[in-house]
């Protein structure tokens, strides 16, 4: 009769410890997935940038201070990616409609950039901004 009491406390400590031990490689997995962007596709991004004509008006390091940008109008001044505003949106989804179709009349569109190089671009330029707290 101990012996069997014995036994089954121990049984209920096993489980206890085997769940304990696997809710909590659950929410180790949980806390090890990325917020945010993947750091590769945030360099792709990087990449992409250096290479396309983005430079020319949003400046090497993103802060709009491209040449060509100096003759646009006050209001239409290439972005500042540094600021983390974004005048048309900053979430993902409005930052890749900017790149792929344009900010009329001072952004141009990128109708043959494929999909997945203005997911990168997107995911670069929002980088940029202030991290948040
Ligand atoms: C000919 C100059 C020019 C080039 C080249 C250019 N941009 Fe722009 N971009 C602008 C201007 C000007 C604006 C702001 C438009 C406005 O305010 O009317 C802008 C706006 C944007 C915005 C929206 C910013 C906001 O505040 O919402 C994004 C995103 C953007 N550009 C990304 C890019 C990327 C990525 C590239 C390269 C593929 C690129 N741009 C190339 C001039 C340019």
């Amino acid at each position: 009769m101990k012996i069997r009491a014995v036994r089954l406390g121990f049984i209920v400590l096993a489980v206890a410890i085997a769940s304990a031990l696997f809710v909590s490689s659950g929410m180790g997995a949980a806390k090890a997935k990325p917020k945010g962007d993947p750091p590769e596709l945030i360099a792709k991004g990087k990449a992409l940038y250096a290479k396309a004509p983005c430079p020319s008006c949003h400046g090497p390091e993103g802060k709009g201070d491209g040449p060509a940008g100096k003759g646009f109008p006050a209001d239409h001044k290439p972005a500042n990616f540094t600021t983390g505003v974004f005048k048309f949106g900053g979430d993902d989804a409005k930052v890749r409609e900017s790149i792929s179709k344009g900010r009329p009349p001072y952004m141009p569109p990128n109708p043959n950039m494929k999909e997945d190089e203005v997911a990168a671009l997107s995911a670069f330029v929002r980088s940029l901004g202030p991290k948040k707290p």
